[in-house]
């Protein structure tokens, strides 16, 4: 940990333990920006050759700017690192024709979760071979709209909705057998840095395999002629950065692939291993690359099937955030500065911006961190330590619980938020009318309007009374 200068102790002290002060505070973490961010001489920030202060100014703040090579990369190091495999993008972390076009020209495939995610792929123009539809409760109509598509798979969450699939087929009298994959709950759950390999059956995704529920579900579906089982899908959580939990989990997920190939002589042709890669927020995160990932997985599911006698599947993944999430920041601006005097001599500058939980939740929903940095001006004074907070009527409406900013922080500056790209405008609300912002991408020094700003027109235009 440095520490800067001779800073009074009251302006740090309430810092976390994990929080180091910074001996620049001008200075840029480089491992939570995309690759073409930086600070130019004057400590403006710059992506792909804009500055910040050139993007304020075209189209407004709050604005999440996506950094177009970066998310193209990410996309690119999973296809390459996970050759031989499916990798489809998880669009619930961020979705629109754009980024959906980007990562099928990068390879991809891309997993949806609603009729809204599905249609906007295809308005993109992913092969349907190449789209799986999720979710636990799919309306009929979803259902409808995934056959009328020809998507690549189902993930079928539950009994019923595995009836209605039938029913709908059924009913349509078309030559269709759609490929269905059963989604598991392998009992293990794992965020961030933890995970627990028991005990979690308590949620609402999939067949649990420790009920015996998993297997009855790949039986009932081998066993249906109007539905072809194409294998198991497991997805054991978020922003994870131990490979164990994933190893738990592929043991638990092929023990269940052999013994229904034990039971009935037919190995599945394939498995995913669903999504949850782990992304840096703040200092502390530290994720493993693509190549890492790879290698992990692979040496875990060829060991086991191995073990098991098994012919290894052909494996798919999910991920959205490691690729949406770190190749945009959010910018907002500054508009009021407090200095608020806590027990002792401690004192927190809350810093209020044009935005807050209605363009990223995830603080408040789920006590997510985050980093910020003073985008528009490098500044002299030493670092505060600060909250950034938004404009709702909320007291837990923050964006970033603790941050050292320059002292100086005032009305008008740019403070830019990293990792922004995933589940934050995807997640968005209109919570106290407040439309939500668009989103641009940055390609050599070019803006791409991907989702235009919100007006309240818009909002206006739902109120019918
Ligand atoms: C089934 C499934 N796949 C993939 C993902 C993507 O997770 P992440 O964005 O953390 O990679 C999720 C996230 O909730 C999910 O539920």
């Amino acid at each position: 940990m440095h520490v800067a200068g001779s800073i009074h102790a009251d302006v740090l002290s309430r810092a976390p333990g994990w929080l180091a002060v910074p001996s620049d505070v001008n200075d840029l973490l480089p491992q939570l920006w995309s690759r073409n961010v930086a600070k130019n001489a004057d400590g403006v920030l710059t992506v792909a050759g804009l500055t910040v202060t050139e993007i304020a100014a075209q189209v407004g703040t709050p604005v999440y700017v996506v950094d177009e090579a970066d998310l193209r990369a990410r996309a690119r190091d999973f296809a390459n690192a996970f050759a031989g495999w499916d990798v489809f993008y998880a669009g619930k972390s961020f979705l629109c024709t754009g980024v959906a076009r980007w990562v099928s020209e990068e390879g991809l495939g891309v997993d949806v979760c609603s009729g809204g995610e599905l249609t906007v792929a295809l308005r993109a123009g992913v092969d349907p071979r190449r789209i799986g539809l999720h979710g636990n409760n799919k309306s009929d109509a979803e259902i409808e709209q995934a056959l009328d598509a020809g998507v690549g798979r189902i993930i079928a969450d539950s009994f019923d909705e595995l009836g209605r699939i039938v029913r709908l087929v059924t009913a349509r009298g078309r030559d269709e057998c759609p490929r269905i994959m059963v989604r598991v709950s392998t009992g293990v759950e794992a965020h961030t840095h933890e995970y627990i390999a028991t005990a979690h059956e308590d949620q609402k995704f999939g067949f649990s395999i420790a009920s015996g529920q998993a297997l009855e579900a790949l039986q009932w579906v081998q066993a249906a002629p109007e539905l072809e089982l194409i294998g198991i899908h497991s997805h054991i959580g978020s922003q994870i950065f131990d490979a164990e939990g994933f190893a738990v989990a592929a043991r638990r997920t092929l023990r269940l692939h052999a013994e229904l190939a034990a039971r009935t002589g037919v190995e599945m042709p394939e498995m995913d291993l669903g999504g949850g890669f782990g992304i840096a927020y703040t200092s502390t995160d530290t994720p493993a690359t693509p190549a890492e990932l790879a290698d992990a997985m692979s040496r875990i599911v060829e060991n086991e099937c191995a073990a098991l006698d098994i012919a290894v599947p052909h494996l798919s993944i999910e991920p959205g955030r490691a690729i949406s999430g770190p190749s945009a920041f959010a910018l907002y601006t500054v508009g009021t500065v407090k200095q608020l005097h806590l027990d002792g001599d401690a004192v927190r500058t809350y810093v209020a911006v044009d935005g807050g939980m209605s363009d990223n939740i995830r603080t408040a929903l789920y006590a997510a961190e985050y980093s910020a940095t003073l985008a528009s001006r490098r500044s002299d004074a030493g670092p505060a330590i600060s909250r950034v907070v938004g404009k709702h009527c909320e007291g837990g409406d923050i964006l970033v619980r603790d941050e050292f900013l320059p002292a100086d922080i005032a009305p008008g500056d740019l403070i830019a938020v990293p990792a922004s790209g995933a589940y934050s405008r995807s997640m968005a609300s209109n919570y106290n009318h407040v439309p939500r912002p668009p989103v641009i991408g940055v390609l050599d020094g070019q803006i791409q309007t991907l989702l235009r700003r919100e007006t309240l027109e818009d909002i206006l235009r739902l109120d019918v009374g």
